[in-house]
């Protein structure tokens, strides 16, 4: 890599370096590099956008000013023809703007907090990459608990060389904080943790008294010295179904928790408004050393990533959700379906209690939200049970970590009751 940096990507670390902010010494070699070039083709032509002539921008316009569009397209989508064009790398302002103030509605601990806008992703997955880009140097550790989405491997392990490095995520059933303390207590100053709830695979969530203990955590480390970046992904935010579920993102406990804490929220309509196809998500930074300079520029690095990977994200994506956010009907209808996801929960947890007979074949793990439920299955072997499953029972799981994870998001109410007998006849069959 060249080592000079580019005179912008200067100006933001310097911003980011400056108040006696922790926050340029956490960005990985590459998130030092990254930059929002706004003096090349985009700030030329958003100095045009006025102008009389404006031949700055790669789109096609019809003789009458519209967007150049093939009308089979245009009448299939139904939206102003705006849809079709390109959107800032940063995101459609807007649309930026409805998620974070949905955000506070979801998280009203976040009222009156300082954290950054939004920058729109290609969903989820893009945002961990951005993270990773930003955050994460080959060989650089990233903390999590053992009973993790499997595409971290992959995305952070592979493609930005993270060590995964993890802790279990149950002691004696329950979450285990002091798991995370004592990672995060290791020998090094910058520690990097990912913190995913719901969680998948065991559609576990924090409890009030787990959130609690997580804060405190993080906190004792932060007054330790220790300059931490927590990645939390929020893909499945919103889905629980246990009073007893702390009900806001642990982003909103730890965007102002201390200077040394640099909170990342991930989120999106993904799970959450049921959208898997669009692709759109968002990443937000939150910390209290952070002034609105601050997280300009963590902005301006992170649509800089934008830019330099998909360059943008789906405009028509981005229209559709904004012209659903702003419907009355959408409230009613995202409850209407958290309800039917519920009733399969409950429903789950009904088997349970009709099944006594079950616990000689499979334990569940704790679960209280999201789309998945975990078993580890009593002495049979979990790959070999997911084949006679698939085989003989024509039943469809997941093995991973030893365990059998069942999405219950996919299978309709009618046949759960099926699933896991058929699950506690095959394990029968096998012990
Ligand atoms: C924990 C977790 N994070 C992120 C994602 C990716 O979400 P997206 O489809 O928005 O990229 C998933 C998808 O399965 C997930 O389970």
């Amino acid at each position: 890599m060249s080592s000079k940096l580019h005179e912008l990507a200067v100006e933001l670390n310097n911003i980011l370096a400056s108040h006696n902010s922790p926050v340029a010494s956490m960005l990985s070699e590459r998130g030092k590099r990254a930059y929002f070039p706004s003096r090349g083709i985009l700030g030329q032509s958003a100095e045009a956008k006025d102008a009389a002539i404006n031949a700055t921008i790669g789109t096609a316009f019809e003789n009458n000013g519209t967007p150049l569009t093939l009308e089979c397209l245009a009448a299939k989508v139904g939206l102003n023809t705006s849809a079709f064009l390109y959107t800032p790398s940063y995101g459609l302002p807007p649309l930026r703007t409805k998620w974070r103030e949905m955000m506070i509605q979801k998280n009203p601990n976040l009222n009156g907090q300082s954290f950054s806008m939004p920058v729109v992703t290609n969903a989820l997955t893009h945002g961990l990459s951005i993270s990773s880009f930003l955050f994460v140097d080959q060989d650089e550790t990233v903390i999590l608990t053992d009973l993790y989405w499997d595409n971290y491997d992959l995305l952070m392990h592979e493609c930005h060389g993270a060590n995964l490095t993890t802790f279990p995520m149950f002691k004696e059933g329950v979450y285990n904080a002091e798991g995370l303390e004592e990672k995060l207590m290791t020998a090094g100053e910058k520690k990097i943790v990912l913190l995913n709830f719901p969680n998948n695979p065991t559609g576990y969530s924090a409890t009030s008294e787990d959130a609690e203990k997580i804060y405190a955590a993080i906190l004792r480390a932060a007054e330790a010295g220790k300059k931490i970046v927590v990645i939390i992904d929020d893909a499945y935010f919103g889905l629980v179904y246990e009073e007893c579920v702390h009900g806001e993102s642990l982003f909103a406990d730890l965007a102002n928790c201390h200077k040394n804490v640099l909170a990342v929220k991930l989120d999106g309509p993904t799970k959450e408004d049921y959208v898997w196809g669009f692709r759109i998500g968002f990443i937000t930074f939150g910390c209290k050393a952070c002034t609105g300079e601050h997280y300009k520029a963590l902005e301006a690095k992170a649509a800089g990533v934008v830019r330099a990977t998909i360059s943008n994200t789906s405009s028509l994506a981005q229209h559709f959700l904004l012209h659903a956010y702003e419907l009355p009907e959408y409230a009613e209808q995202k409850i209407n379906k958290f309800l039917t996801l519920k009733e399969r929960y409950n429903r789950i947890q009904s088997i349970f209690l009709e099944h006594p007979e079950y616990a000689d074949s499979f334990t569940p793990m704790p679960f209280n939200s999201g789309y998945f439920m975990c078993v580890k299955p009593v002495n049979a072997n979990p790959e070999k049970l997911r084949k006679l499953l698939l085989e003989k029972y024509s039943t469809g799981v997941i093995v991973v970590a030893g365990l059998l994870r069942i999405a219950f998001s996919s299978v309709p109410l009618g046949k759960l009751d099926q699933l896991f007998a058929n699950l506690h006849s095959a394990v029968q069959e096998m012990q």
